[in-house]
Parts: C-alpha cells; structure tokens; sequence
C-alpha cells in the first residue's frame, strides 16, 4: 500500500523526533526548516538514534536504514506539493504558525491534512488563518516522541466530523496511544497535571514541610516516580514556569491554575533546576541532597491534598467533557507515568473521602482554588464511582 507523504515543519527537539516516528512506521517524509545547520544536525541525530536502536535489537539494521532512506530533508516547502499530512512543530508563537499555515495551503494538494503541535495555543485559532480550517486538527506528542507513547489528538472548532477519528486510527498506526482531547487549555495532561507541581509549592510556602519531604511522600507513599520538586527541577522551571502562566492565562485567571511566586522567582533567578545547577535543590558537585523527615502521617496528609487536587482536575475535565473517562486515565499513566489513572485513584480512596478532603480544604482558606467539580459532589453524594467496575477495595 502506497503511505501517506508527511511533510513535518520545524526540526527542532521534537520536530525530529516526529520525523523519526512517521518514517519508522513507513511513510515518505519531507522534514522543513528555516535554518539549514538546524535540519543537518537533525538529521543526523534521527540517523543516529535509529542506528542505536538497530543496535539494541529493537529495530533490524535493513528497518532503520530503510527510515532513514524514507527521510527528506529540505529547506524549500515547494518538496511539500505531494503530502498528505502537514504536522507543523516550529516556534511557540501564534502569528508565526498562521504564517506558515499560510504557505503551506498555496503549495499542499486541497485533501492534505494539517495539523499543528502546539502545547499550549489554541488549535482553532491556529485554524482560523487557514483557507480550509474543516482539515486542521491537533496531534500533540511528548517529548521524546520518539520514546513517549502517548498522543493527544484535538479537533479545531472549524474540523470536520469525522477527520480527529481519521487521524486518531493513523497515529494508533504508528503503535502510539493517542486520545481525544478537546481544544481547552493544555488539553489533557497539561491541565490535569497542574496540581502535581502548584499544591506542592503551597505546601511547601505554607511551611508545613521542606521539599525533600513533599517529595518523599509523594514516592514513597504515593508511587509517583519522581517527587514535584524534582521533577519541576528536571523539567526546568523556563519551561514549566511558563507552562503553569500560560495556563493560568488562558483559563482567564481561574484560580485554581495561579502560578506561584516561589517558582516565578526561581525562574527570574535563571535557577531553572539540574541545566543550571540549582532550582529547589543544589546540583552543584559535591552537593548533598536534603534529607526527608519520614513522617507517615505528615506524609499522608501531604499526599492525600495533592492526590486530591489531581483528582478534582480529572473529575472536572470528564464533567466538562474534555476527554473521556478511559483516555484520561490513558493520558495520565503514559503521558506523565502516573503509577495509575486518577479516575481510578479516585474510586479506590472513595469520591466521598476525596470531596471531604477538598471541602476541608475549602472550608480552611475561602479559595476558589479548592471547589470540587460538581462531578465530584454528584458521586459522592449518590455513593457512586468513576468507573463503571467496582473499585479494588470493594471487591477484596
Ligand atoms: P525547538 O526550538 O527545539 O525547534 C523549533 C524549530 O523550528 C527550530 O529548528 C527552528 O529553526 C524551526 N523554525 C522556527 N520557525 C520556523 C519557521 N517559520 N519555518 C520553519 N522552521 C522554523 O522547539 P520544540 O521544543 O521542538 O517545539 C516545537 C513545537 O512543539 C512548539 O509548538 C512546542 O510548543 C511544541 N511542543 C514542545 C514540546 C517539548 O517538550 N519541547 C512537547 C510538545 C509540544
């Protein structure tokens, strides 16, 4: 069978990475960017790393030399007049990718489908400079693409129905997991994993544990692989930072999604986390990481606020129909690896004692940031679940 030609824009972190998925499953690419040292060093980094995976055995030598052979890199988008799909990953910046868009529709067939990797823009505005916006649609991988399996598929207001199930059965062909997600803010793992990092900072500001502990609780005790404060200093607080204000920003200020000063000001220290040697911890050599004081029972408090916070998150995305309730838990466990979905998380604790937790919550600082989805309050009231299976503790 004759593949889709994929043109991919942009060969940066992840633009290379796309290009590394889409020509391993088999399809022609046209890999563009505006600066030519860019798309060399990309190229030779997908070459690189299909080589390494020949090497593992995961790959046969004859498969990874055939993607790489199935690789055009270019820097002229007249190479993108026989694609089919256009997936776009330059610059975060809305006015810069309409441009493109722009170009792309005077040179791809009118059938080419166009899709955008954007974090954090909204894929119907990126649509609307498009002079066929019914074939614009999200596909949000993560970062490495390569290696992370799951795929955020988002329809544009303007998508036709039908296409974000088309294009959801062909990343599935890539052997990725892809879910449905709605074009909100941060749309699935973005959004539900804003608590993760934000409760653990209030916390942390409130004083009622130092990092080292916060993070111990929620590994130790909570199963999540890396504590918030590592993670936030892995991640980089350039990057997550930015994340949580645009965020905030884009939910016109709820404020459940505030940023905090505490990371505002690591962030306008240019203490981003491990790249410059210090965030929340010191990475200098020699350095001695904190130790945690392994309270269980301030461990468990610590956990339950933030677990709750999460949940909350989960059931307000499934109340408000931003996914549904199997790719949310998908989302959650490939997206960001928690140790399980947060719907089931939340069936397991009771709904009833998750509501109580955020009711207390409420009750003790008059913020907004604590209202429980009414999703949430409907459960717990009608002693009902997430999911339709009964809960593990139900069954033992
Ligand atoms: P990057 O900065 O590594 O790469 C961007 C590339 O696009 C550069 O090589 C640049 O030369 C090229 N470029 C910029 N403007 C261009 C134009 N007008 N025409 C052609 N090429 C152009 O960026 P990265 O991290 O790969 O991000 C790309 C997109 O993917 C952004 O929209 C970002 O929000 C999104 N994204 C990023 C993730 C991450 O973890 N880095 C995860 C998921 C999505």
């Amino acid at each position: 069978m004759q593949q889709l030609t994929i043109g991919i824009i942009g060969s940066g972190a992840m633009g290379a990475g796309i290009a590394q998925v889409v020509a391993t499953a088999g399809h022609p690419v046209r890999l563009l960017d505006q600066n030519a040292s860019a798309l060399e060093k990309a190229t030779a980094s997908i070459a690189a790393s299909l080589r390494k995976l020949a090497d593992k055995g995961k790959l046969t030598p004859e498969a990874a030399d055939a993607a790489v052979a199935r690789l055009h890199p270019t820097t002229a988008l007249a190479d993108f007049a026989d694609c089919g799909l256009v997936i776009e990953a330059i610059v975060e910046d809305l006015a810069v990718k309409q441009q493109v868009f722009k170009e792309v529709e005077a040179v791809v067939p009118a059938g080419c489908w166009l899709a955008s990797n954007t974090s954090s823009l909204s894929i119907t505005a990126i649509a609307a400079a498009c002079q066929r916006p019914e074939r614009f649609v999200g596909i949000h991988f993560f970062n490495p693409a390569p290696l992370m399996q799951l795929v955020e598929v988002i329809p544009a207001v303007q998508t036709r129905a039908g296409l974000a199930e088309e294009v959801r059965a062909l990343v599935a062909s890539w052997g990725k997991r892809p879910v449905l997600a709605q074009d909100t803010p941060g749309f699935i793992v973005n959004r539900v994993a804003r608590p993760f990092y934000g409760e653990a900072i209030r916390i942390l500001e409130e004083g009622l544990a130092d990092a080292a502990t916060i993070d111990w609780a929620l590994t130790e005790l909570g199963g999540f692989r890396m504590g918030p404060f590592a993670l936030m200093d892995f991640i980089g607080h350039d990057v997550n930072y930015r994340v949580t204000e645009s965020v905030f920003t884009a939910f016109f200020y709820d404020p459940r999604y505030r940023p905090s000063f505490t990371q505002k000001r690591l962030f306008e220290a240019g203490y981003y986390g491990r790249k410059t040697g210090r965030g929340f911890y010191d990475y200098a050599p020699g350095a001695v990481l904190p130790a945690p004081t392994k309270d269980a029972q301030l461990g468990t408090a610590i956990l339950h606020r933030v677990l709750a916070m999460l949940i909350n998150e989960a059931a307000e995305a499934l109340y408000l129909r931003v996914a549904a309730a199997a790719d949310l838990e998908l989302a959650m466990t490939t997206g960001v690896n928690y140790p399980k979905g947060l719907l089931t998380w939340a069936d397991e604790l009771g709904p009833a004692q998750v509501l109580a937790t955020l009711d207390g919550l409420y009750h003790e600082y008059h913020d907004d940031r604590y209202r429980a989805s009414p999703l949430l309050r409907r459960l717990a009231r009608d002693h009902q679940f997430f999911l339709a299976h009964e809960p593990a503790h139900a069954r033992s």
